[in-house]
């Protein structure tokens, strides 16, 4: 067995009694990609994990979409829409996409909302009389010349395009020269780097807190944080001919979405406990947002874990290369929980990587249908054959004939989620049904059913036993197959959802005599 690494889990839920969790708000120019569904799925699983400690009101998980700004208006222009008639459409279609990947998400956010709207007015009015750490007002006017990349929403200095164009979006910058307000950013710094070097708020990987620091050492420049030529935002309200910076806008909806401030779930929720973002947007989420908020007097996130990028068969997914996936797709073809399962184990949540198309469908049939959907129903199949259908009683001594070591296994999983490793999570379920799979193979309960029916008992018991905490191990990962298993295992799956998870990974919580069904195929093979 692999040794746990001895790090400092970094979100304990000793002593937690809440847990609030964001994806990014999506841009609405783009048709929702796996890209998106990455980072949705996997706060979908962080939050049903918490839920399972915590209790479900105490978890909160926010998405949403992100839907001004010049990108959104001239998405718009271009499908002959009006930018409001446009967002509601393509927002709908992330609900949907959402819906079909069972996300659990307590509010979807979008950024034309009322009440998204008013938070954001309070906050520049808050912002308006705001002073820096170094006693300079946080935000002021002044006039602007630069690179604008409408892709990134975001200016750019010379040093970062190449051949003249932003190398991410591909396309030459806009000169924008303009007065607008802006936020002293200069001035936030050492406060910054205090905060992040003391822990006070995580960024993760490493790797990436150290590229925050290192942005923080060569100094950080003020931001524009309003706009005059951008029309489809939220005006500034004590200077309306200028809108709102999208990405202002933007990050406020984790807290507009909580009824701002004063708002109950504020309350009982902010600070958030995690902001997962992709590797691109770090810097909003590290700077400009723990910026805003000390201006604004508010606490600031516990964490920011950055994910990678991962790549479609070698290549940058894009619409161009015409290799965007869609999260439909993928449905279609596995089903929902299974695309939930191959998004998150393929590599480190931290990492960047690489999903080919071929090695899905093999995992799916390896992972899937041979090693988890084969335990499932062979063991079931045997309980129905040789007890009649019911799970026998445990006959002899179970040390004795019982290797497993679930406890090890459920340290390792815990750990393993509060540090969102989900791929290894997921490798500790595979251990365990790997080790059941061999566990038949070395018991032979067909021969066992000959010689030895009080051993056969314990065998089957255990495996059975086993099989009931995979699925409650699952149960982030693949909510709908593990109801489905707890169910073929004569469970009632509401009242176990009731039940916090220190009291369903005890031991032998299966009752004898409980009816087990055999069912059907939980992953049919791909032909
Ligand atoms: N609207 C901003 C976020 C505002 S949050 C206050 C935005 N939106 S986006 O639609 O472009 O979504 C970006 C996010 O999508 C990334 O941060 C990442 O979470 C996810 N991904 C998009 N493409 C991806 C990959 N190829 N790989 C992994 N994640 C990807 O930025």
């Amino acid at each position: 067995m692999p040794k746990v690494k001895k790090e400092k889990p970094v979100s304990a839920a000793a002593g937690q009694e809440k847990f609030y969790v964001t994806t990014p708000i999506y841009y609405v120019n783009d048709v929702p990609h796996i890209g998106h569904a990455y980072t949705t799925i996997a706060a979908d699983v962080l939050a049903r994990y918490y839920r399972m400690l915590l209790g479900g009101d105490n978890v909160y998980l926010l998405t949403g979409t992100d839907e001004h700004g010049a990108k959104i208006a001239q998405a718009a222009e271009k499908n002959k829409m009006s930018p409001q008639e446009f967002v509601d459409q393509k927002a709908a279609e992330f609900q949907m996409a959402w819906d079909r990947l069972d996300i659990s998400n307590n509010d979807f956010i979008r950024t034309t909302e009322k009440r998204h709207e008013k938070v954001v007015v309070d906050f520049w009015k808050k912002l308006k009389t705001a002073k820096t750490p170094l006693k300079n007002d946080a935000i002021y006017e002044a006039e602007y010349e630069g690179l604008y990349c409408v892709g990134c929403e975001a200016f750019k200095t010379e040093t970062e395009l190449v051949d003249g164009k932003c190398p991410d979006h591909k396309t030459k910058c806009e000169v924008v020269k303009e007065k607008n307000w802006f936020l002293r950013l200069s001035n936030y710094g050492k406060t910054l780097n205090d905060l992040i070097m003391s822990g006070e708020m995580q960024i993760l990987p490493l790797e990436r807190r150290n590229e925050i620091l290192g942005l923080i050492k060569t100094g950080l420049k003020d931001v524009a944080i309003s706009r005059q030529n951008v029309k489809w935002g939220i005006p500034v309200p004590f200077d309306k001919k200028q809108t709102t910076y999208v990405w202002v806008d933007a990050l406020s909806n984790y807290i507009s979405a909580l009824g701002g401030p004063k708002g109950k779930l504020y309350k009982k929720f902010w600070p958030a406990d995690v902001h997962i973002t992709g590797k691109d947007i770090i810097k909003f989420h590290s700077l400009i947002w723990p910026a805003m908020l000390l201006a604004l007097k508010l606490p600031l996130p516990k964490m920011i874990f950055c994910h990678g990028f991962f790549t479609i068969d070698g290549q940058k997914m894009s619409k161009t290369i015409g290799n965007v996936i869609a999260p439909d797709e993928l449905v279609t073809k596995y089903g929902t929980d299974a695309t939930r399962y191959l998004l998150l184990s393929q590599f480190g949540f931290g990492t960047d990587g690489d999903f080919s198309k071929e090695r899905l469908d093999n995992i799916y049939n390896a992972a899937l249908a041979n090693e988890l959907g084969n335990l499932v129903s062979r063991v079931l199949a045997m309980t129905e054959k040789y007890f009649n259908a019911t799970v026998p009683e445990f006959q002899v001594d179970y040390d004795k004939y019982f290797a497993f070591d679930l406890k090890t296994d459920w340290e390792r999983y815990d750990f393993f989620m509060k540090n969102l490793k989900f791929e290894e999570a997921l490798n500790v379920i595979w251990e365990n049904i790997r080790r059941c799979n061999a566990y038949i193979d070395k018991e032979k309960p067909w021969e066992l059913a000959k010689q030895n029916r009080d051993v056969l008992a314990d065998v089957i018991y255990n495996l059975l036993e086993t099989i009931r905490q995979t699925a409650i191990m699952l149960m982030p990962f693949m909510p709908q197959k593990a109801d489905k298993i707890l169910e073929l295992l004569g469970y009632e799956v509401e009242k176990v959802k009731e039940q916090k998870l220190d009291d369903l990974r005890k031991w032998s919580i299966l009752r004898k005599g409980q009816a087990v069904e055999k069912g059907d195929i939980l992953f049919p093979k791909l032909t």
